[in-house]
């Protein structure tokens, strides 16, 4: 079998350090899967430069030889980028790393289908800012994000009209072909869980929306095994405040997504508990939620949860080893289990014990190395 290339785009901030700390799983997931003839997965770890720091070193943000080893590679993992406010406004605006890189990567692969789990597991509710009544048995969602549509991608313009005001129009597009492909993956979706899909629109104002519920429903009827149920963007935001237990798939178009997925984040307490995965047609990618905390960075401090956390979803998407990307799960909440968190996560007042980015990481490892090897 020949290796499977994964392009490694370590990103700004915090992205180089949470970095290392997926590469050390990745390479576990490699040995415990290279034991025999019928299961012998063997990686190839490529990095490229990406974001703001790709702009200072090489003029562009998503370099033509990153571009290229995107194209070549399997599957994609993706840091956080941006830099701070001062070394940003030494970017032109086209080039700063949302529009000049993470923009252009999504559609390269059309990465249509944004899974944004968003869990919260035993030794992980202390991080929660809501009252254990409202967490309940625990937190446990998938919101899937339509990531290549609507006013993110859609035409704009800016001018000055002829009284003399300044304008700026932008729009919002979707048509019934880009709709139904993310409502078949957020029904299939719902068929593999609890069987219940909240879709998340704005009907009573935006006619996207009217088009967007029309397509749902009619994608509906081939997954008679489905409940749908529809509620307003501004009601949910609401619901996943005081009563998140009711939600299990959430569905809805790229700006919704972009601002539940980050409430969803405060929720749990930390956006760095947010992994995510960005699937295309044919090819996927993969990145923590969150952004770069400049702040932060080159400190040891940062948890690298949400990195590791989008390496079992690669594992699980790309390479189909869905038994192994659980045992990573497993292996980050034995380790808040045990009581240890990293400086950016740590609660005043918390028992916990504070450590580094890689020594938890490291025991992310342990515990991953230590569980039932593959079949
Ligand atoms: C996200 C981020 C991006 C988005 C930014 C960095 C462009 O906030 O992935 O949620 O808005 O999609
Ligand atoms: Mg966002």
């Amino acid at each position: 079998m020949s290796a499977f290339t994964i392009a490694l785009l370590d990103g700004d901030g915090i992205g180089p350090e949470i970095m290392s700390e997926a590469v050390k799983i990745l390479r576990l997931a490699e040995s415990r899967n290279s034991g025999n003839s019928s299961n012998c997965l063997e990686l190839e770890l490529q990095h490229g430069a990406f974001g703001a720091s790709a702009w200072f070193c090489h003029g562009d943000p998503f370099p033509e030889a990153t571009r290229e080893l995107c194209d070549r590679a399997g599957a994609i993992l993706k840091g956080p980028i941006g830099l701070d406010h001062e070394r940003t406004e030494q970017i032109p605006v086209d080039m700063r790393p949302e529009r000049g890189a993470l923009l252009p990567l999504r559609q390269r692969f059309d990465t249509f289908a944004n899974f944004r789990p968003v869990r919260l597991a035993g030794g992980l509710r202390h991080f929660s800012p809501l009252k254990p009544a409202v967490i309940g048995a625990g937190i446990d969602i998938m919101l899937i994000r339509e990531l290549v549509g609507g006013l993110y991608f859609g035409a704009k313009e800016t001018g000055r009209r002829a009284d003399g005001r300044r304008y700026v129009r932008e729009s919002l597009e979707y048509d019934d072909a880009q709709i139904e492909r993310i409502a078949r993956v957020a029904f299939e979706t719902a068929r593999s869980r609890k069987g219940v899909l909240h879709n998340i629109h704005k009907s009573n104002v935006l006619k996207s929306s009217v088009l967007w519920n029309e397509v749902l429903g009619e994608v509906g009827r081939e997954f008679a095994d489905v409940e749908l149920r529809h509620v307003l963007v501004d009601a949910a935001a609401t619901y996943l405040c005081l009563d998140p237990g009711q939600f299990d798939v959430m569905v809805m178009e790229n700006m919704f997504g972009d601002i539940l997925s980050d409430q969803a984040g405060g929720i749990l307490g930390s956006l760095g508990l947010m992994p995510s995965a960005c699937l295309g047609p044919d090819k996927a990618y993969y990145e923590p939620s969150h952004g770069s905390a400049p702040d932060i960075a080159g400190r040891n401090v940062a948890n690298p949860y949400s990195m590791i956390g989008s390496v079992a979803m690669l594992l699980e998407q790309s390479l189909g080893l869905k038994a192994e990307a659980d045992h990573v799960w497993r292996a980050m909440r034995a380790v808040f289990d045990q009581g240890y968190v990293t400086a950016d996560l740590a609660r005043q007042g918390s028992k916990a014990r504070t450590i580094g980015t890689s020594a938890f990481g490291d025991l992310v490892a342990e515990h991953y190395a230590t569980a039932p090897g593959p079949a």
